[in-house]
């Protein structure tokens, strides 16, 4: 109906789509995420994470065997974003399940184990039933969701709301980044506040309180992100390549270019190349590489080396004046990007790429915010 359109356009805002809006919400919703949660300063100066809804719990995940992330979608590369924080924070191992595949294997899940379930909905049928799979085995389950009183929330022993308000497109944007940053602070929680990891944890708590300031900078790409989506409109498939702390980055940002674009794309693990993806690479082949700086970055110099010694036409994701160094003779194009402490980095990194599948999308004339065939929450199995 008439009414029902206009409340729908005062809803958008200013934007054309519900994607689009969330967005540009994202410094908003980060601030949000981390409202009240975040400790610095003050009369005690020391710098600390709350996470109230943890708080008796933080005992147990210490000492469980290992954390286990369970997801889909999204999601569950939002849990792939945070896990090495996790890792080096809390010293527990931390391994990923794809909801359906845990359920389909009957993986082993244990009463020592922490399950943490990540679902921006919280009613996704494969992540519920992972949960009722993971409550049977005793595992102590932690759910991370975007919406009070969801399945997952009320099913969880426990757990963490992300706060990034509703998000309407089918495509995750905003709830991705809140939950990235959400696990992180949970990686600082349970991480407790030894000696040895001091200065690391402050630093990381100092870059999440200017996260949203950084995510507001890198939003003033959606122009050149739009010219590259022009350049972009008619191929056939794109690939991404990322490892590290952006291996969750290449994933999801193919999974938006695949969504909602309608295009062939891939996220791959960069440090995989030689075993399979070069034999795909030639000049008609457009790959986006991942090589913003951090502990990764000399082994991602050699990958774009490589890819473009087979003349694979090169798109490079870096730091701020990095240029050269990530892209030596100024082959390829690049797409600078504020540089942040790097367990966040994944956050800064995916909102080029949900630009440009944004753009790509609406260039393509494809429905933005309800890509045909799939479902905003997937109820069923
Ligand atoms: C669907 C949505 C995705 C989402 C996934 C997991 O496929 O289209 O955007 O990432 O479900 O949903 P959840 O609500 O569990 O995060």
């Amino acid at each position: 109906s008439v009414l029902e359109m206009e409340v729908e356009q005062i809803n958008k805002g200013n934007y054309e789509h519900y994607m689009q809006k969330e967005i540009h919400e994202q410094p908003e919703s980060l601030k949000t995420t981390m409202r009240g949660r975040l400790i610095r300063g003050g009369s005690c100066k020391a710098k600390t994470v709350l996470l109230g809804g943890l708080k008796d719990h933080f005992k147990t995940i210490r000492r469980s065997r290992r954390i286990v992330f369970i997801g889909c979608g999204t999601s569950y590369n939002a849990a792939l974003a945070a896990r090495p924080i996790l890792e080096e924070l809390s010293g527990v191992p931390v391994t990923m399940e794809i909801a359906s595949d845990l359920l389909d294997r009957q993986g082993p899940i244990y009463r020592e184990d922490t399950a943490v379930f990540v679902s921006q909905s919280g009613e996704t049928a494969d992540t519920l039933h992972a949960l009722e799979y993971a409550l049977e085995n005793g595992a102590l389950c932690v759910g991370i969701t975007n919406t009070v009183g969801s399945a997952i929330a009320r099913h969880t022993h426990c757990g963490v709301h992300i706060n990034a308000g509703a998000e309407i497109g089918v495509a995750s944007t905003k709830a991705y980044t809140s939950q990235i940053v959400v696990m992180a602070m949970l990686a600082l929680a349970i991480g407790g506040d030894s000696i040895t990891s001091q200065t690391r944890r402050e630093a990381i708590i100092d870059g999440l309180f200017d996260l949203p300031n950084k995510v507001r900078e890198v939003l003033k790409l959606d122009q050149e992100m739009k010219d590259l989506a022009k350049l972009l409109i008619a191929e056939q498939s794109l690939l991404v390549f990322g490892r590290g702390y952006n291996y969750a980055t290449a994933l999801e940002g193919a999974l938006k270019v695949k969504e909602v674009a309608l295009m062939h794309s891939e996220g791959m693990l960069a440090g995989e190349m030689k075993h399979g993806p070069l034999a795909l690479v030639d000049e008609n082949l457009t790959i986006i590489v991942i090589a913003t700086r951090d502990s990764c970055f000399s082994k991602q110099q050699s990958v774009i080396q490589q890819l473009h010694a087979r003349k694979g036409r090169l798109i490079v994701m870096c730091s701020k004046g990095d240029a050269v160094s990530a892209c030596p003779g100024g082959f390829g194009r690049v797409i600078e990007v504020p540089q942040v402490e790097d367990c966040l980095q994944p956050v800064i990194n995916i909102v080029p790429l949900q630009l440009l599948a944004y753009h790509l999308t609406v260039l393509r004339g494809y429905n933005v915010d309800q890509p045909r065939n799939l479902a905003k929450s997937v109820t069923t199995q």
